[in-house]
């Protein structure tokens, strides 16, 4: 048999993977990258962060167009959906992209292999492509297999009418009544998609509130727009299960009547792709939770088997996923590298967008840390009121002695844009003051972003 032998064989090629892979191969390293999927990216790019962003774009478009765009004197009739045209618009934008990191996989020189991998033993990896299969070797590995759609007891998703993000990324036609399952990122983006469409949508949520692990005042406000967007929510409503049967589904809740509805998404977190990985044949056992541990280095308890992104447990977000991949390989490569979890920003892109990085009201709190807010609110800001956009506020939360930005939480337009500004003056150890302090462009968003630093010290100049 052909045994190809890399010096870092590389497991999966989603944007955790891939990106180690290039970085490593920047760095001299003989690269092997196995990704079973056809097309490169991972869920992220095929389908996850990517094709959503994508329909929540053109959902957008046309709920603006249908909604919002008289108000500004644009005035048509007749408008109507091309539901296929829109689907084929996000396909391309996905193949656009896989096929841009196939053309970064052969300028890095990086070996791709198409199969499933198992680990067979220390520096071994099976790829199994369907046919004969062959052996790779690395001297070092990367798991960097990601996650899936986790389900729940008494559901199975049926891959049509009971599905999970990668079905609402496809629905043929828009439902009637869509029934979402968890008022998370998934839940609050496809339901969001699939209203503005046109569908009745319902989410169903286990606690009582959306958005569990955003500023508590954040996701309130938020949940308020929602609705006013049509969303239902039933809030502390736990599903026991889900049918379907001739197109029609039902879904059943603890203590309340089922609901009928056409379409059901499944939206209750997502779980780390292990399962027939051959961890066992390295002796790498999972936590608890069902995720690799690795030290801080990435290492996992084989020598020279290392994991990153989702596999590992965190936030699951590619962006996470890309800088543990470049941390990994560049520490491999005897670089001084970490990962700064305080500064991973995450946004959920509804309309507006909800964008959050470091701690929220809530942790401070329960953590005994004092603390000072500034608000501001974009209905104050000039370029918000340009846009026509002027629902949310920005947040920012700083040490009552220090004046350290130890949070940043924003509910507005392009806020998932805005964050990164935060995030910016966050690893350089930015105080409110330093926000502040700096020029921003008017008229601009991130105006109110300043102001809500200005409003820490009460200084806000347009509230
Ligand atoms: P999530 O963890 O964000 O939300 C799942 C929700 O389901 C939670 O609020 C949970 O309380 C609820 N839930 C659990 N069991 C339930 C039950 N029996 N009945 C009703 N509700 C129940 O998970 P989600 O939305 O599936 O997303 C998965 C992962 O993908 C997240 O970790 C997220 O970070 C990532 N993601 C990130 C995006 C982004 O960065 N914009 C977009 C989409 C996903």
């Amino acid at each position: 048999m052909n045994v190809q032998e890399h010096d870092l064989v590389v497991i999966g090629a989603g944007p955790g993977g891939y990106v180690a892979a290039i970085r490593a191969a920047q760095l001299g390293f003989n690269v092997g990258c196995i990704e079973e999927a056809p097309a490169l990216g991972g869920t992220c790019l095929r389908v996850g962060c990517i094709p959503s962003k994508a329909l929540l774009e053109s959902s957008e478009r046309f709920a603006e167009a249908r909604e919002h765009l008289a108000s500004q004197g644009i005035l048509f009739s007749d408008l109507k959906l091309d539901l296929a045209a829109m689907l084929r618009r996000k396909d391309q934008v996905v193949a656009t992209l896989t096929k841009g990191v196939e053309a970064l996989f052969r300028k890095n020189k990086i070996t791709r292999y198409q199969g499933r991998a198992t680990l067979l033993g220390p520096g071994r990896v099976h790829v199994q492509d369907g046919k004969a299969g062959a052996e790779v070797r690395g001297r070092k590995i990367l798991i960097a297999t990601g996650s899936q759609p986790a389900t729940l007891p008494g559901i199975t998703p049926d891959g049509d009418r009971i599905g999970t993000s990668t079905e609402a990324l496809s629905y043929p036609t828009v439902p009637k009544h869509l029934v979402v399952i968890g008022a998370g990122y998934i839940g609050l983006e496809l339901g969001s998609v699939w209203r503005r469409l046109g569908a009745k949508v319902t989410v169903l949520e286990f606690l009582d509130r959306i958005l569990a692990g955003m500023d508590h005042e954040i996701a309130a406000e938020a949940k308020k727009l929602f609705e006013k967007q049509g969303l239902e929510f039933r809030l502390g409503c736990k599903v026991t299960g889900a049918r379907a049967k001739d197109g029609q589904c039902v879904v059943e809740t603890e203590g309340q009547p089922p609901i009928q509805c056409d379409r059901v998404l499944v939206a209750v977190g997502r779980k780390p792709n292990t399962e027939g990985l051959g961890l066992e044949n390295l002796g790498i056992k999972l936590d608890a939770k069902g995720f690799i541990p690795v030290n801080p280095a990435f290492a996992t308890t084989a020598e020279g088997v290392y994991a990153i992104g989702d596999v590992i447990g965190g936030p699951m977000l590619a962006h996470k996923a890309e800088e543990e991949g470049v941390a990994c390989v560049e520490a491999l490569a005897g670089r001084r590298a970490h990962v700064d979890y305080d500064t991973i920003a995450g946004v959920v892109y509804t309309h507006p967008e909800i964008a959050s990085v470091g701690k929220t009201e809530q942790q401070l709190s329960e953590a005994g840390r004092e603390y000072r807010k500034g608000v501001f609110p974009f209905r104050a800001n000039g370029r918000a009121r340009t846009l026509g956009q002027v629902e949310g506020m920005a947040k920012v939360l700083a040490d009552a002695k220090t004046d350290r930005i130890l949070g940043v939480h924003i509910l507005g337009p392009h806020a998932g844009d805005l964050i990164n500004e935060a995030a910016v003056a966050m690893a350089f150890g930015a105080s409110s003051e330093d926000l502040a302090r700096a020029c921003h462009v008017h008229p601009t968003l991130g105006e109110a972003l300043r102001e809500a630093a200005l409003a820490v010290s009460g200084r806000a100049v347009h509230v």
